[in-house]
């Protein structure tokens, strides 16, 4: 987000951060809805005209209140009392309203996980909730004394505050201390149409009206003249932004592929014929030896995310010099932001994705930074896709990070341990797509790790690498979970993997979720 102020035309529903880990999650229900939605910071709102909102969330957090600074807090606290719309405060944020509006927070009255609400009041929030609803609770921190000039809604089965209303001059806000946004809050979906509906919301938004929007408004933000440059990685989000730029900049668009050695096995080619099919003639680059020679021996996964992010700036600031280029397309999408924690005050760095993390300062000094999807979300940008034209094998095809396959050795980075993630990912997608399988998963792909298992391959024993299968389900890649698949189909990819890469002596299947844990190995 540029300091300009954000355009808020179009958008619905503001949604303040306090540092949740669910403020994500609370913004794709309500664009499943169908309303538009802007995620800003609590200490951010000076850069966003308040009013142009019908309504406002206010996330969780994983802090207290008095973590924060209490400067911050009271200047979101007037943002919020200028507001004219609706409000609803989630579990932090039910907190924080309390609070400053005259009632009590308590520390060590915790709920977590399922949890049983009575609904006391017959109010429109809860429309179509009977008496008693189960919901999601995740909090230490409690409201002991509810504010002035509002009613409790709702206790939970352990006799604490899950929702009220206040009343402000006449303005209604809302708090819930249960997360409707999860899944395990089987009636979430109905509260947020009914906060919608009480706020007046149209629920008319779609990614794919939406794109209009964007060309227009970057249109009016790039000059008539001056070369642009999109670096394609033949993944989805780069290539909407590539056509989107096509759109832009027309014969001004240079097409950069990168080959840095860290494809899929015959990704390099399949990208290629497809960028030709796009009429985006991309200008390849054969870079995989440059890549390669920096990476190796390397173990530090973060380290090799900073190489890589570091190798392509510098390919990319020799085309930037060599072609005069003004403008620089990126595909960065709404959860890159948050995952490099760029939209958080106070949340932390999980992995740099290179594509927001690792980008050196002088560049903003030299180009123009361009992010069509910055707003939006990988299901959206494959709508967009589809609508724009990009053929249905990638639209299908999963995400790959940016930093490839550098991402899926553990430990020291060699060579050797690259050519067997290479062999054996493919075995795994042959086989899902062998069974139809390929595209019911999010990601299914193999890692190879550092330490050895011993293996007994016709008469001689050997160490050999262990090779993990991780398949997983997920929407957007924020949570996921791994696949029950079928023992013969795992055989399957076993037999395949060790008979035909020698090297491999062990094959485990990953079964941890998102969280704790994460997609990728590293
Ligand atoms: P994690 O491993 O963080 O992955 O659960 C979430 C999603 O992001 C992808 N991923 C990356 N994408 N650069 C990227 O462009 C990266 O460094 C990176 N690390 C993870 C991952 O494949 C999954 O879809």
């Amino acid at each position: 987000m540029s300091g300009a102020k954000l355009s808020t035309k179009e958008s619905s529903v503001l949604i303040i951060d306090f540092g949740g880990q669910y403020t994500h999650l609370i913004s794709r229900r309500i664009r499943e809805l169908g309303a538009f939605t802007i995620i800003v910071p609590y200490n951010r709102l000076n850069d966003i005209e308040i009013n142009s909102f019908k309504s406002m969330i206010l996330s969780g957090s994983h802090m207290s209140i008095e973590n924060f600074s209490k400067e911050s807090l009271e200047k979101a606290i007037d943002a919020i009392r200028s507001f004219n719309g609706t409000v609803l405060g989630i579990c932090f944020g039910l907190q924080i309203l309390s609070y400053y509006f005259g009632g009590k927070v308590n520390h060590d009255c915790g709920e977590y996980g399922e949890t049983k609400v009575k609904i006391l009041k017959n109010d429109p929030l809860f429309k179509g909730w009977n008496n008693e609803e189960k919901v999601w609770m995740s909090h230490e921190d409690c409201v002991s004394k509810p504010p002035q000039n509002s009613e409790v809604l709702s206790v939970s089965e352990n006799g604490y505050i899950a929702a009220l209303k206040l009343d402000l001059n006449g303005k209604v806000i809302y708090g819930v201390q249960f997360h409707p946004e999860v899944v395990h809050t089987p009636k979430g979906v109905i509260l947020f149409e009914n906060f919608l509906e009480l706020s007046s919301v149209e629920r008319n938004w779609r990614p794919e009206i939406y794109v209009n929007s964007i060309i227009e408004g970057l249109r009016k933000e790039v000059s008539d003249d001056g070369k642009a440059l999109v670096a394609v990685s033949g993944g989805i989000d780069s290539t909407v932004s590539a056509i989107i730029a096509k759109k832009i900049f027309g014969n001004r668009l240079i097409t950069a592929f990168v080959d840095h050695g860290l494809l899929r096995e015959g990704e390099k080619e399949e990208v290629i014929e497809m960028l030709n099919f796009l009429e985006l003639k991309p200008l390849v680059i054969d870079a995989e030896e440059r890549f390669l020679n920096r990476l190796e021996g390397i173990s530090d996964c973060e380290e090799r995310r900073r190489i890589i992010g570091e190798e392509f700036a510098k390919i990319f600031e020799e085309i930037i010099e060599k072609e005069g280029i003004r403008y620089f397309v990126q595909g960065t999408t709404y959860p890159d932001v948050v995952e490099s924690g760029k939209t958080q005050g106070s949340a932390a760095v999980i992995k740099s994705h290179h594509n927001v993390g690792g980008l050196p300062d002088w560049f903003k000094e030299k180009v123009k930074i361009i992010e069509p999807l910055k707003f939006l979300y990988k299901d959206e940008v494959r709508k967009i896709g589809t609508i724009l034209g990009v053929p249905e094998t990638l639209i299908k095809r999963h995400p790959f990070p940016g930093p490839g396959l550098a991402v899926r050795v553990i430990g020291k980075f060699s060579r050797e341990k690259l050519e067997v993630a290479k062999k054996s990912s493919k075995i795994v997608e042959d086989v899902l797509k062998k069974y139809g399988l390929y595209e019911k998963v999010w990601q299914a792909f193999a890692t190879v790790g550092e330490d050895k298992w011993v293996g007994v391959k016709g008469d001689s024993r050997s160490y050999g690498y262990i090779v993990t299968i991780r398949i997983v389900e997920s929407t957007d890649g924020m949570t996921a979970n791994y696949v029950r698949m079928p023992y013969e189909i795992l055989d399957e990819i076993v037999k395949k993997i060790t008979g035909s890469i020698k090297s491999v002596t062990m094959v485990t299947y990953a079964i941890t979720s998102k969280p704790p844990s994460t997609i990728e190995p590293c």
